[in-house]
């Protein structure tokens, strides 16, 4: 294992944002390099710390880093809130993605920067690798996750030639992917913006690791964890996971979702929470400069209502 690098994006919006009671109990559910977790530890008297990653590397790391004071879970954490038997708590991060750890370890086959089998998953124990939705998926599969995780134009074909050429041979590294993808990628637009394989390699690490199924019920099942005056921060990296957040606040703040032509409310719904980030937290010009990954970081953030039951007009 290399050293564990990964800089916490937007901490101190973060810690602000969470406005941590030094008694209170906090669950980070990405842990990754434990930066987050180092400082959210900091503000905590006799407060607790829960730490979720699905990557034993970030459990272990962050064990040398932070000792035994936070309570280590590896688990997804979808799993881990689901399955939620603690107490109540003050607050709670998400934030989503991979750690630069990850992406800057050439054997995790995360970065088309490097040489290396085609990996990308964050558990190791999860039985589906980039190697396996390569060489599987149908076409018809790979050209869907290429423009819906990756918002990948040439997803047509980009598909056709993995196909093609996973009947001469099974893909196994990297290199071989990058070759396909930038084959797939018309001249003059293949060098125009970012590296021609980001977008492919987004969207079959989503697919791997499932990052975005779930992800609306898991933000939904966090806020039914919180206490009254709890605070829940979520940083997204791109805008298919904003997209799934910023929607299930919006949820969690409804207090009613009857159709709009009911003349009186009948439904169950109340608000839950108060929507803090009506637009996004962004990372300030300076941050950015100084760790460029953080540049489409976006943070959210909500405060849990007291329970406030509704009086149903009969
Ligand atoms: C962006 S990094 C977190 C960095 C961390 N906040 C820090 O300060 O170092 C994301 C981490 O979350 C983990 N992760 C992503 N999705 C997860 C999930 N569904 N369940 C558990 N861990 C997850 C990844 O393995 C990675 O270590």
């Amino acid at each position: 294992m290399s050293e564990f690098r990964h800089v916490p994006v937007m901490l101190d919006e973060v810690i602000e944002g969470l406005n941590i009671n030094p008694n209170g109990s906090y669950l980070d559910c990405t842990l990754g390099g434990g930066g987050h977790s180092e400082c959210i530890l900091g503000k905590l008297t006799s407060g607790k710390l829960y730490a979720v990653d699905k990557d034993k590397d970030a459990i272990a790391f962050a064990k040398k880093r932070l000792g035994d004071a936070p309570t280590y879970i590896h688990k997804d954490f979808k799993d881990a809130i689901a399955e939620w038997e603690e107490e109540k708590l003050d607050g709670i991060l998400m934030d989503l993605g991979v750690s630069s750890y990850q992406l800057d370890t050439p054997e995790r086959g995360f970065s088309y920067r490097f040489d290396a089998p085609l990996d990308m998953r964050m558990c190791s124990d999860e039985a589906l690798t980039a190697e396996k939705v390569v060489n599987t998926y149908s076409q018809r599969e790979l050209t869907d996750i290429l423009y819906k995780y990756g918002e990948e134009p040439f997803a047509k074909k980009i598909a056709a030639n993995i196909v093609k050429q996973r009947a001469v041979a099974p893909l196994k590294t990297t290199t071989e992917l990058v070759e396909i993808i930038e084959k797939s990628i018309p001249p003059k637009v293949r060098y125009s913006g970012s590296h021609p394989a980001k977008r492919t390699f987004q969207a079959i690490r989503i697919e791997v690791n499932g990052e975005l199924s779930g992800l609306y019920e898991a933000v939904l099942g966090a806020i039914k964890l919180l206490k009254p005056g709890g605070r829940m921060a979520v940083i997204t990296f791109h805008s298919l996971e904003d997209r799934i957040v910023k929607q299930a606040f919006k949820y969690a703040e409804l207090d009613c979702v009857c159709p709009p032509r009911n003349p009186i409310c009948t439904c169950d719904k109340v608000s839950e929470v108060e929507i803090l980030t009506k637009k996004p937290i962004l990372p300030s010009e300076t941050e950015i400069n100084d760790n460029p990954r953080s540049k489409s970081a976006k943070l959210r953030i909500v405060e849990k209502k007291e329970y406030i039951k509704k009086e149903r007009i009969q």
